[in-house]
């Protein structure tokens, strides 16, 4: 039983050669004593050409085939496949194992609906497209590998079962046996891993390494995902940048066959959300915001002036030529769309040959109108459009708008992978509910030097040593210089409103570490499944993981979670409810 080679492996040159393949029955035309079969594997199909004496096939029947190669004739070669210009003409078919009939067809392009896709995932993956995903994730991870091995990087496994790092999301929990009423933490990232292995003296620190966080899933979010994780000691946001410009340029002609221009292009935060409202910004395309604060802000128009009054802004973008293309519906719609962003209203001006068309012009003066259209470069044929709100409200609107409207009017060039390095974040965020600061990379980052002396007088206006990598749009990856002595981070903390006592309680282990000689260090951690999907041109990251999670945290095929037996919770000193607190929930 010894395979000669693999179906799609199959090409003119062996022409004449007997060969043995198998694989899984893709197709079958019976055309009465002859009959057709296109034949599966990893690396393509196949046709075969069977007479009457081949045994009973059915779809997805698992065969093997030996027969000799031959050419086709002209008027039968199939352009459609890389092999369809031969087929084996086979004397001796052998079944290897039967199928019942898939629920849905194992091709290309299926429309079948996802979740049946992800019920019997191992029909869906032997899709040729799905399987060329997998292949691309597996040749990336080995990019990686190689490159960070010859740039002095050593693989190190930091453990799964640990105790919680903050990364801003849920922690999946894990109880422990031995210790009652004890749990571990599942990394949402092996942040202070890494960190202590810089202060162990491994210099150089890589992992391709799974993290959990228990967030709402989304397009490009898992619930378990994997990241590319870096760290690195005696360097500063430079020496960081140019080892990994050298990683994505050589993933990206790799992969791709591209070679992108280094060094890529940087902006800082403030920056970015400025020209694009985004701290990600899509710069396959224009369509900037225009910040028109200073032309309405004694406007009698209130809703404008009052929201800059109150500290907000006016912005505005300009939809080049897009008045023929947006309705007066299509308008409508995207009033509800910014709703959806906290932005109470969206104005918009339609600029015609003769007149503008605007539910607010009436309100503006002379001045305010040449005003706006001026500072938007307003032709005819264009429409204005704009929030007014506070500035994080005006961005998030406008920002999401930006890409709406883009995508609407068809302006992405998907060609293109554009990647730009976004930094001076700001160190920390606001949150208004829990009224205190959070981190907005995480705890363990560098504040900017020079910025230092306002971490407790104005925290909302220092920077931080991070930076992210965007592509196209998409966050692909997030890092930066860490803090490296204790009393930094202990003022960190309490920034964070952490007591001393908790911040010891928590992170005394790293707090320790740092009176040991702790390197100065940073490092990076990229989203292997968002490359992944970015690089296939993927519409989600569920396409580029072998077997993901749905939108309610399942896994429809193994059906985790479950509830597990009696006896098992009995050990880990569990009981369990239902959501209510009323029925017990384990199995008996
Ligand atoms: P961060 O939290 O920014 O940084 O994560 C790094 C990158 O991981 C990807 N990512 C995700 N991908 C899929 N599903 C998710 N739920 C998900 N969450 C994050 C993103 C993101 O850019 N320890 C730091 C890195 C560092 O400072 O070195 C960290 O985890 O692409
Ligand atoms: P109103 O006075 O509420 O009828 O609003 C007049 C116009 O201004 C309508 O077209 C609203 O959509 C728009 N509008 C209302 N609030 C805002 C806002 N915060 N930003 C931009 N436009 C707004």
């Amino acid at each position: 039983m010894k395979r000669t080679m693999m179906c799609g492996e199959l090409t003119k040159a062996q022409v004449g050669q007997r060969v043995t393949l198998m694989g899984w029955v893709a197709k079958q035309r019976d055309l009465g004593g002859i009959s057709f079969v296109d034949l599966r594997d990893r690396s393509g199909i196949i046709q075969i050409v069977c007479n009457d004496d081949a045994p009973r096939m059915g779809r997805e029947y698992v065969i093997s085939v030996e027969g000799e190669v031959r050419e086709r004739s002209a008027d039968t070669v199939n352009s459609g496949i890389a092999t369809g210009e031969i087929e084996v003409k086979a004397d001796k078919v052998s079944v290897l194992a039967q199928s019942e009939t898939p629920p849905f067809e194992i091709e290309e392009d299926s429309e079948t609906n996802e979740q049946v896709r992800l019920k019997y995932r191992y029909l869906d993956l032997r899709r040729p497209n799905m399987q060329r995903n997998l292949v691309t994730r597996h040749k990336i991870a080995k990019i990686v590998r190689d490159y960070l091995d010859g740039h002095g990087f050593l693989e190190i496994e930091t453990p799964m079962l640990t105790k919680s790092t903050p990364e801003g999301a849920r922690d999946y929990l894990v109880p422990s046996r031995v210790h009652a009423g004890a749990f571990y933490a599942l990394p949402q990232s092996p942040q202070l891993y890494k960190q202590i292995c810089m202060i162990s003296g491994i210099d150089r620190y890589f992992q391709i390494v799974r993290c959990f966080r228990d967030e709402d899933l989304r397009a490009d979010r898992q619930p378990e995902f994997t990241q590319i994780d870096v760290e690195m000691s005696f360097v500063d946001i430079e020496d960081i940048i140019e080892v990994n410009e050298g990683l994505i340029s050589e993933i990206m002609s790799g992969i791709l066959g591209i070679n992108i221009k280094l060094p890529l292009a940087r902006m800082s935060y403030a920056e970015a959300m400025e020209r694009f409202g985004s701290d990600k910004p899509d710069t396959r395309f224009g369509m900037e915001l225009t910040n028109l604060s200073e032309v309405v802000k004694s406007s009698e128009f209130k809703v404008f002036s009052g929201a800059i009054e109150s500290g907000g802004s006016v912005r505005a973008i300009n939809a080049k030529g897009a008045a023929s293309k947006l309705s007066r519906r299509d308008l409508d719609g995207l009033v509800e769309f910014v709703k959806i962003y906290r932005a109470k209203g969206l104005a918009w001006i339609v600029v015609e040959q003769d007149e503008l068309k605007s539910p607010i012009t009436k309100f503006l003066s002379k001045a305010e109108i040449d005003g706006i259209l001026s500072q938007t470069k307003a032709e005819v044929g264009d429409v204005i459009l704009f929030v007014a709100d506070s500035d994080d409200i005006v961005f998030d609107s406008m920002g999401n708008l930006r890409l709406e409207l883009a995508r609407r009017l068809d302006l992405i060039d998907d060609s293109k992978f554009e990647f730009l390095w976004v930094t001076d974040f700001p160190l920390l965020e606001y949150d208004s509910d829990e009224k205190r600061y959070t981190a907005k990379h995480h705890p363990f980052t560098a504040p900017m030097d020079e910025d230092i002396p306002l971490m407790e007088s104005a925290p909302e206006k220092v920077r931080a040593k991070a930076y992210d990598i965007i592509l196209n749009g998409n966050e692909i990856g997030g890092g930066s210089l860490r803090i490296h002595d204790t009393a930094l981070q202990e003022r960190m903390f309490k920034l964070l409103g952490f007591s001393e006592k908790e911040a010891w309680e928590r992170f005394g282990f790293l707090l320790e570490a740092f009176k040991y000689g702790t390197p100065p260090h940073g490092g990076i951690a990229y989203g292997l499944d968002r490359v992944v999907m970015l690089l296939t041109k993927s519409e989600s990251i569920r396409e580029v993981i072998a077997f993901p999670k749905v939108q309610t945290a399942a896994e429809l095929m193994s059906g985790a979670p479950d509830f597990v037996d009696k006896k098992q919770l009995k050990e880990l000193h569990i009981k369990c409810t239902d959501a209510e607190g009323t029925r017990e929930n384990s199995r008996d």
